[in-house]
């Protein structure tokens, strides 16, 4: 099937009317406080990533349930001056004395997610920190100690209590282990006063929310740079409370369940700059994050699999809610998440994985146009009208753009696993300046208040980032075998967990002598969701054509297995009797119909430069543009 001529051109993406564009710049976060601050420092003629630095630390104030210094992140940079994008990975990293085998209990099963994701073993070394660094120090016209000063004065000065704060301060997470100090410390923050559970009581909205020990460690940060925090030698005792904390283990796993992290651990900390990936689809230019992110390579597997199909030709039955379109892009997911089970983590760790191929457009032609009549070959096909059984993962080994090799024939034995657990916390922001530099960065402590250990005496929580490991080890066979599994998400020294989030910036193809511009750009919060958020909204934006504010509204549909077992997300809005259709075909498609992401989205004139941008209402976002100076 060709694609309709309106999408070889310009849709709406690349244009924002002079009406509703800004000159200085955008910015949209999943919190007005940040965003007014970013403002500020993008009206006093700082740049993007002044601005995210700045964002950055007030959400560890005003959302830390989601992010924060104890966590970490990809960032999404285009730099316009060098005309140069790039990703910084603040990622949290295993210690070294982490193994395959480490959450697995003391009779080899698996300790339950719920156990391990609140225990000192998941906390990896945080990286946040050292990713605004690393940021501030090359691009940025701030120093660190100005980037913290809006965070610190709001932690001191307190925060009033919103709605979803106080949602997500009574969730169950902020109630691990009541009458124990290592969690108790973060309750005396969030849940003070005496309540007869032990727990603490969450607080009304409207009370004002203080932090003094947290602006105490940003004012400790701002005076003694980042060794207060990576430096157990450093007099502050930051550093070894943090190690100290992480040695906490939930009663019911014993010592198994307690922190392997060292002070030589965090000492090695480092954060990455790294070269996105990049996909072309239909007219556009996509830059994504490589590895430890799944989520570059799943989108550019999923939009090279859905380019076949007209999306958007509303005659052709292929409108952004048809059943076609629809079914074509839960196959693309199943397809693609088969795949990341097996072939997608560190590559730092397992250069061997096999990245190139698993984006090679005709690894992917393969595994997705291959259709019944082809005999054998059911299980990769996309065709309309169809549910695909039985997929498994496809062998992209020997499939490389730059390779001449013959590529393997069948797949690799590894049957899709069930999706297992990944936290839905998160937070995502994205900013652009008058320059044009861009910044499209998410930061997570996994799991809402991810372990629910807080630094005592610190203020700040500790990631649960390990658990984005394999809980079970996958490693099985040997590189040359058919059925070989790399093991590519087991827990390693030193190794990132595979993440799925997804920072993205698009781009106008080069024209007139012009290098690429940036469009658009955006990302999400949700866990595994995230990939096929961003994949929606990367369609809405340039198959629908819908605006930005449209594409974040639009209900969403997320499917992140191809387990037989597998339930589709979806959200209210969708026609129910293509749901049935669907289900007809054998999709389980789930009531519940929760929100799905929060997406922060910017579009650029690639013209004027001017942009314009959306926060999602599904949190309680804000969208500020910047005027000329
Ligand atoms: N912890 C969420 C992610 O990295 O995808």
């Amino acid at each position: 099937m060709a694609a309709p001529d309106h999408l070889a051109g310009a849709g709406r993406i690349g244009a924002v009317s002079a009406a509703s564009g800004w000159p200085g710049g955008f910015i949209a976060v999943s919190d007005r406080r940040p965003a007014e601050a970013a403002e500020r420092v993008l009206a006093r003629g700082g740049n993007a990533i002044d601005a995210a630095a700045i964002v950055l630390f007030m959400l560890n104030v005003v959302e830390p349930q989601s992010s924060g210094i104890g966590g970490g992140g990809f960032m999404m940079v285009h730099l316009a001056d060098r005309n140069q994008t790039l990703m910084v990975d603040s990622r949290e990293t295993a210690p070294a004395a982490a193994d395959a085998e480490m959450f697995l209990d003391s009779n080899g099963r698996p300790m339950p997610y719920a156990l391990a994701s609140t225990s000192g073993i998941s906390v990896g070394v945080p990286g946040a920190l050292r990713g605004v660094e690393l940021a501030l120090a090359r691009w940025g016209t701030l120093s660190l100690a100005q980037a913290l000063a809006p965070a610190t004065a709001a932690a001191e000065g307190g925060i009033i209590v919103d709605r979803r704060l106080a949602d997500s301060i009574r969730h169950a997470r902020l109630q691990t282990q009541c009458g124990s100090a290592p969690w108790d410390e973060a309750r005396l923050v969030f849940r003070p006063g005496n309540d007869p559970s032990g727990c603490g009581r969450p607080p009304r909205v409207g009370d004002l929310l203080v932090q003094p020990q947290l602006a105490q460690t940003l004012r400790l940060i701002a005076a003694r740079g980042t060794a207060a925090f990576y430096d157990c030698n450093d007099p502050s005792g930051l550093a070894q409370a943090l190690v100290a904390t992480q040695r906490a283990a939930r009663r019911e796993l014993g010592e198994r369940g307690a922190g392997r992290m060292s002070c030589a651990d965090l000492a090695a900390y480092r954060a990455v700059v790294r070269e996105p990936l990049e996909v072309a689809y239909r007219n556009w230019l996509i830059r994504v994050p490589p590895p430890p992110s799944s989520g570059g390579i799943a989108l550019i597997q999923m939009l090279r699999m859905l380019e076949r199909f007209p999306l958007g030709d509303t005659e052709a039955a292929f409108g952004r809610e048809d059943f076609a379109t629809l079914n074509v892009m839960q196959e693309a997911m199943r397809l693609s998440f088969s795949d990341r089970a097996v072939w997608m983590g560190d590559t730092d760790v397992l250069p061997e994985l096999p990245t190139r191929g698993l984006i090679d457009p005709r690894y992917l032609a393969q595994r997705s146009t291959t259709c019944p009549g082809d005999p054998g070959a059911a299980a990769y096909c996309i065709t309309p009208g169809m549910r695909a059984a039985g997929i498994r993962a496809g062998d992209p080994r020997g499939w490389a753009e730059s390779s001449v090799q013959a590529p393997r024939q069948g797949a690799a034995a590894t049957r899709s696993q069930p999706g297992r657990p990944e936290g839905g916390e998160t937070t995502h922001f994205t900013i652009v300046d008058r320059r044009g530099n861009v910044v499209s960065w998410t930061n997570t402590v996994e799991a809402p208040w991810g372990t629910g250990l807080m630094v005592p005496g610190f203020g700040f929580l500790l990631n649960n980032e390990l658990t984005d490991f394999n809980l079970v080890p996958q490693r099985h066979g040997n590189p040359g075998d058919a059925d070989w599994n790399p093991g590519a998400d087991d827990a390693a020294p030193r190794k990132r967990p595979r993440s799925s989030m997804t920072p993205v910036i698009v781009f106008a193809p080069a024209e007139g002598g012009h290098a690429p511009r940036p469009v658009a750009a955006y990302g999400s919060p949700g866990g595994s969701t995230i990939i096929n958020t961003v994949l929606g909204v990367t369609l809405d934006l340039i198959d629908f054509r819908l605006s930005v504010r449209e594409a974040v509204e639009a209900p969403r549909l997320s499917l992140t297995s191809a387990g037989e077992q597998a339930t589709t997300a979806i959200e209210s809005g969708f026609d129910a009797v293509v749901l049935q259709r669907l289900r007809s075909i054998g999709y389980d498609i789930a009531d519940t119909q929760e929100s799905i992401g929060a997406v922060q989205a910017v579009v650029i004139d690639r013209q004027t430069g001017l942009a314009d941008g959306f926060a999602d209402p599904r949190r309680d976002g804000r969208g500020i543009g910047v005027p000329a100076r």
